[in-house]
């Protein structure tokens, strides 16, 4: 082939590309996936922050941002606690669980007879539990919004760090937490979870 050919078959090649991709552009079907919503927020959590507090009740900022992404679940939500006895998050559970939310929960197999843990009431309304007895602590902080669905409309959200879900740790303590939609960090903690509840065992059956 003389180079003058090589060319002009160049030239041909892109100008048929180029003609080809304006008619898909212009008359080609357009595909409408919508990038997933990002979400990325720091919050932290400390004494300071505190705006009321008595014996059963608490307000804070970062306490309020916390409510709303869980209460944000629509369809699943899988917690991977140590401990839980804070009584606002008990009912946000409790509602999304009734609104047909599906709460998954594990949690550390001594935390759960911590004073004030709400695990068990949790257990006898419905929500499955499970946990491991073990020596080793089961001290991952962490829960996983609409992760576990198959449904595409909703952005699976992470929910992780140092905090527990302890009126101490979240009114008291200096705490941090991070929520997160990046698909990697949702998809490896999700497998985390997964692997766990395959692994551990529901409390009902256990004790
Ligand atoms: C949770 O969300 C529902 C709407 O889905 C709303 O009616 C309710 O007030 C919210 N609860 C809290 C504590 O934010
Ligand atoms: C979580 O709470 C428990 C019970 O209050 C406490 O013993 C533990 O040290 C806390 N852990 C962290 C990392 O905050």
């Amino acid at each position: 082939m003389g180079f003058k050919s090589f060319t002009q078959t160049i030239i041909l090649f892109a100008s048929l590309t180029l003609i080809s991709r304006y008619i898909y552009s212009r008359y080609g079907k357009k595909k409408t996936i919508k990038p997933p919503k990002e979400v990325h927020e720091a919050l932290m959590f400390s004494k300071d922050d505190t705006i009321y507090a008595d014996k059963k009740h608490y307000i804070s900022k970062p306490m309020d941002r916390l409510i709303y992404y869980l209460n944000s679940s629509r369809h699943t939500i899988d917690i991977c606690m140590y401990v839980l006895t804070n009584r606002d998050i008990f009912h946000i559970l409790m509602q999304l669980f009734y609104k047909g939310v599906k709460v998954r929960i594990i949690v550390d197999a001594d935390m759960q007879f911590a004073q004030g843990s709400y695990v068990r009431k949790l257990e006898k309304k419905g929500i499955p539990v499970r946990w491991m007895k073990s020596t080793n602590l089961m001290h991952h902080k962490f829960c996983l919004i609409d992760a576990s669905t198959e449904n595409s409309n909703v952005t699976p959200l992470l929910i992780a760090g140092s905090l527990n879900w302890t009126n101490q740790a979240l009114f008291g303590n200096w705490e941090d937490i991070i929520v997160t939609s990046q698909t990697v960090l949702v998809e490896q903690y999700k497998n985390e979870f997964e692997r766990l509840w395959v692994h551990f065992k529901p409390i009902g059956k256990s004790v």
